[in-house]
């Protein structure tokens, strides 16, 4: 038998294959509940909370837009696939299938293109997502999905209702139950007045799948620290609270590169005298390990209701089969069946992993 494939990366191919079938958050697809059952980390904050730099840190990479405003306008399905060493890293996108992207600078910019083509140029949101694959010896296997961050107003051009939109968006992402949330507050920021804190404390009110993630910690006001946060007492949590130092924007405008800002990390919290005894829970690259063990558990724990999902959209695939007909190439017939093919597929591994 060939290697056993993680449970993650099944959880991916179920994703993918969901996400061509249209079947996504709040949305008709042919498969309204199959996504919905899927574990995965959601990441939520306030803007520029710090979210797209805790992304790039945990990714080892700087991939993703920047800028004033509304940046992230779509959900982004972010797959991470850990390789053999000396493998060359990678990503792909589900939208181009046949292309390989070694240069993460043009990850950025088709991000953005493709953001725009489905939103327009006007700034809108929608809640298609973008799927992206990265392959790389340098990373864990982990799927987090970027939302757009939390914001009181609407900026120029920008209808007034997008900023209950976003929070919709949002909040129809963590409420799922099998939804983990990394919810992202600033440490210069009193953490009662975060937003990512806010909605996780709406939605998982016991705080069992909130991940609380204090960044900035190197710009809180001299003679202060945020222990009474990280050591949970300001505000408990059933998972642990990490804390992150990110490259300033000082750094990124330096092209400080990602191994340089890890060793920065790193640093940081080795030598500091409020965090010391804390660094071997803290920074990006613990964080990483920590979600990925944690999405793999909860994943093992969801295997049955699962297989009883795949099963049931199985049966549901076969009817509506058995109406379509057989199917031809590329019309919708022959994509259920192609996904009626992996469900049977999944089934089958499922069960191994039970074993
Ligand atoms: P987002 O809007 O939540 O995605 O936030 P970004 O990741 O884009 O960060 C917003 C700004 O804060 C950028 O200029 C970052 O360089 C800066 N930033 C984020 N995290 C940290 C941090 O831990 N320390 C410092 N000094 N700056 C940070
Ligand atoms: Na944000
Ligand atoms: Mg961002």
């Amino acid at each position: 038998m060939a290697t056993m494939e993680s449970l993650i990366g099944l959880v991916n191919r179920i994703q993918r294959a969901c996400t061509v079938l249209g079947d996504y958050g709040g949305a008709d697809g042919a498969l309204p509940t199959l996504w919905e059952a899927l574990p995965s980390v959601a990441v939520v904050g306030g803007q520029s909370s710090g979210k797209s730099s805790v992304l790039e840190s945990i990714v080892g990479r700087d991939f993703l837009p920047r800028g004033s405003g509304i940046v992230t306008r779509r959900p982004l399905v972010l797959q991470l696939h850990q390789t053999e060493e000396g493998q060359e890293e990678y990503a792909e996108f589900l939208h181009l299938r046949n292309r390989k992207f070694t240069d993460f600078s043009l990850v950025r910019r088709e991000i953005q293109d493709e953001t725009d083509r489905v939103t327009g140029r006007r700034k809108q949101i929608s809640p298609v997502p973008i799927q992206l694959s990265i392959y790389s010896p340098n990373v864990v296997n982990l799927t987090m999905i970027d939302l757009p961050g939390l914001t009181k107003v609407a900026v120029e051009g920008q209808p007034e209702s997008i900023v209950s939109d976003i929070e919709n968006m949002v909040r129809s992402y963590v409420e799922k139950p099998n939804s983990i949330i990394l919810a992202i507050s600033p440490a210069n920021q009193d953490i009662a007045t975060s937003d990512a804190i806010k909605l996780a404390r709406e939605v998982d009110p016991t705080g069992e799948r909130t991940f609380g993630v204090l960044t900035k910690l190197d710009l809180m006001d001299k003679g202060t620290n945020a222990l009474d946060v990280l050591e949970g007492r300001s505000y408990r949590l059933q998972q642990p609270w990490v804390g992150i130092v990110n490259r300033s924007q000082a750094d990124i405008n330096k092209n400080v590169d990602m191994i340089a800002a890890r060793r920065n990390e790193r640093e940081y919290f080795e030598t500091s005298t409020d965090y010391s005894h804390l660094a071997s829970k803290m920074g990006s690259e613990y964080l990483a390990k920590l979600l990925s063990k944690h999405l793999e558990s909860v994943i093992r724990s969801r295997i049955p209701s699962i297989t009883s999902l795949i099963n049931k959209t199985i049966d549901e695939l076969e009817k509506e089969m058995d109406q379509i007909g057989r199917p031809v190439a590329v019309d919708p017939g022959a994509q259920l069946y192609t996904i009626l093919e992996l469900c049977r597929a999944f089934d089958r591994v499922f069960k191994e992993h039970l074993d």
